[in-house]
């Protein structure tokens, strides 16, 4: 079954609202990156 193709980026924010620098938080931008590809391929 094929999936939407959208790749969620939580740092990818509205004007006036930016991101702590918590280590955590900036992994998840590559972590749903690798997992976006990886839906679209069908791995
Ligand atoms: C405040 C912390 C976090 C929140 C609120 C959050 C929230 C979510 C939500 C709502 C989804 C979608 C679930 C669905 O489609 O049913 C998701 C998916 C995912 N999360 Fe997180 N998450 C957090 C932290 C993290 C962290 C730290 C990582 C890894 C470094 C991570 C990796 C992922 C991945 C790989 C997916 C699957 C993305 C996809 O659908 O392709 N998340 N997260």
């Amino acid at each position: 079954m094929a999936c939407e193709p959208i790749n969620f980026d939580p740092l990818i924010m509205a004007d006036g609202i930016a991101p702590t620098n918590d280590p955590v938080l900036l992994f998840r931008s590559p972590a749903y990156a690798v997992s976006y590809a990886k839906r679209l391929s069908g791995q």
